[in-house]
Parts: C-alpha cells; structure tokens; sequence
C-alpha cells in the first residue's frame, strides 16, 4: 500500500460516528499509516480502534487514546469531530456554548502540544463558529484551519440533478457560502445543468424556493430519515480536505475559511476555495444582487453568534484577538 504522506494525523473524536467513519475513509483513501485515533470517551475510541485493527488495512500503524498529550503531541495533520451532535428539532446554532467551549480547549491542546501542525479542519457545529473558537486559540496561521461546510453545496448539486433528472456531477457551479447553517446564502446564478445555464431552464419561484429550502433543511433531514445526525458524507469531505492539505487532490468545495476584509471581518465562513498543499485560499463571491444581500445576512448571522461567545468569554473581544493569536 503506498500512502500519501507518513506524517501524523489525529482524528479528535475518533470514538463518534464520523470520527470512526474517518479512520476508515483515511485509512481507504491512503493518506497516511500513522493515525491516532482520540476521544474522551475510552470505549468507544477502543472500539473503533479495534474494528480498524480487524480490518487489517496493510502497513497501518493506528494508535488510540484518551490522553490528550498523546493525542496532539507531534500531529501534522487533525481533524476534529469531537463535539455533540445535533438531535431531531435541534438547530446547529443549538450547540454553540458547549461545542464552543470544546472548541477552546481544541486550540489549546493546539497550542500547546503541536503548534507545528500543517491543517486542521473542524467539522462539529456550529462549525465555522467553533473553528474561529479553534483558531483564535489555537494561534495558527488563519489558512492552516478550515471548517467543513461543502456539503451544504453538495446537497444543492443533489436537489438541482433531482429536479432536472440528470446525474448529480452534472450540476456544476453551484454553491452555498456563508454560514453552515440556517442562514446560508445559496449562489446558483451560474449554474449548469448538464451544460446548460439554470436561468434557461423551467424553474417556477415556488419550487425554487423548495429547493432552496431542501438544500437549508438537508442535515434536518438526515437526522429524520435516520434518526442521527448525518455521518458518512461529513466524514468523506472532511477527510478530502485533509488530503489536499498533504498535497493529494485539491480540494475545491466551500470550505470554511478566515475572512477579514472587505465587508466581512473577523469571521469564519464560507467562500469559495482550493485547499492544497499550501493551505486554503480564497476569493470572493460573485453573484447577483440577491445572491450577495443573502451572504450579507448569512454574515450578519456569523457575527451574531461570534458576538455570543465573546460575551461568554469563551473568546476574547476582537481586538484582543492578536494577544491569544498573533497571526489574526
Ligand atoms: N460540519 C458539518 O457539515 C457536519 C455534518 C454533520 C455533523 N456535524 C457535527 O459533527 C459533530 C460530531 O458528530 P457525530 O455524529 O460524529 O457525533 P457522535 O456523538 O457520534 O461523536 C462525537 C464524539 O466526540 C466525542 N467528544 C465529545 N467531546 C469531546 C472532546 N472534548 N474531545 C474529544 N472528543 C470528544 C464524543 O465522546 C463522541 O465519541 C457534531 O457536532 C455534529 O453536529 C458537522
């Protein structure tokens, strides 16, 4: 088996589903041998670890813990899944105080144990509110820590080939930016259908907006049709991400990513990106007049519940931000 890198990955929260759904997916994909695999939670991060073990992926080295210090020491690469998820009727803004609180202690072991990590990606929600939480303690470079937000994009890639009946890779340039969460903005302006542009094709407003919704309600609707939050696509995505950041495929779904000029300051959310060996990178949105009032408020949301943190102490007002990190 030839991996792609030797180098240390910690998956935080390795006992959860997607946790367990990432050392596989890392371990299928071949990023590296040398995974750790962490939670607080012993049997459950002993369980998934022996069922890794039993898949017998060949030259794989996966070690498990409940130690943090053995967890982050030396890791080059972490992704993290380590917060509660939501459950039926709850809102991912729901989670903000606990998961923001873990998110803290994330930076900090950061910091503390392995300040020379590569990439980190966040995925537990709220996720672009708990990995700015990751990033202002972390002290890292704002493009080596990104959160998951692409499958809000793919889920309206899914819904747009539903309704025109064609294959979901058909459906091109259409993405969600913003927040991963009930305020995302949809930009669909420049979509294709199998080639052709969605503002030729029969599309009344009503089912528009039902698609629209779809694509808002699409982890609600996991959560109904399974009974759990949603873990095998998370745990896909995030898992790409990490691989472009070792240098695999470049990774060109909205990643959550720092955001500081512009209008848009000291937040994190999504933009349009490519994640790669150098870490993320972004650009501003294009859209039309609607499109760009909808990130405006999506953003206006994010600050909001920034806001909420600060005064929960769980960060430091913003311009106190550079004391904790001075790469902000
Ligand atoms: N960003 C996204 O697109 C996206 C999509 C789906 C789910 N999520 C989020 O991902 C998170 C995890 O979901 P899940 O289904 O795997 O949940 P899960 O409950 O199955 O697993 C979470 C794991 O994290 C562990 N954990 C809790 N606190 C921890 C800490 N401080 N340190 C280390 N580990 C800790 C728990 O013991 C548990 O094993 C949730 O917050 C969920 O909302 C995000």
């Amino acid at each position: 088996m030839k991996y792609l890198t030797n180098e240390k990955l910690t998956i935080v929260g390795a006992g959860g589903m997607i946790g367990s759904n990432m050392a596989q997916t890392a371990l299928m994909l071949g990023l590296t041998p040398n995974i750790c695999l962490y939670d607080i939670y012993e049997p459950g991060v002993h369980g998934v670890a022996e069922e890794i073990y039993h898949c017998a992926f060949e030259g794989a080295n996966v070690t498990w813990t409940v130690d943090p210090e053995v967890a982050f020491k030396d890791a080059k690469y972490i992704i993290s899944s380590g917060g509660a998820p939501r459950k039926e009727g709850m809102t991912r803004e729901d989670l903000l105080k606990g998961n923001c609180q873990i998110a803290a202690e994330f930076g900090d072991l950061i910091k503390k144990y392995c300040p020379d990590v590569k990439h980190v990606v966040v995925i537990f929600n709220p996720a672009d509110v708990t990995a700015l939480t990751a990033l202002i303690h972390s002290g890292l470079k704002p493009n080596q820590l990104t959160s998951l937000a692409a499958l809000d994009s793919t889920r309206l890639q899914e819904a747009l080939a539903a309704e025109f009946g064609v294959q979901q890779c058909k459906v091109t340039g259409a993405y969600t930016y913003g927040g991963h969460g009930e305020a995302m903005a949809v930009f669909a302006s420049k979509a294709l259908i199998d080639g052709t542009p969605l503002a030729e094709k029969t599309l009344s407003a009503e089912r528009w907006a039902e698609i629209k919704h779809a694509t808002v309600q699409g982890g609600s609707n996991i959560i109904k049709l399974r009974g759990r939050s949603s873990f095998q696509s998370p745990a896909y995505q995030a898992v790409k991400m990490i691989e472009a950041a070792m240098g695999g495929e470049k990774f060109t779904w909205p990643a959550g990513t720092w955001v500081n000029e512009g209008k848009y300051k000291n937040v994190m959310m999504a933009m349009p990106t490519v994640i790669d060996a150098t870490g993320c990178h972004f650009t501003a949105p294009k859209g039309t007049a609607d499109e760009m009032a909808a990130l405006d408020a999506s953003y206006e949301h994010l600050v909001k519940m920034r806001d909420e943190i600060i005064s929960l102490d769980i960060v430091p007002a913003v311009k106190d931000w550079k004391k904790m990190n001075a790469n902000l």
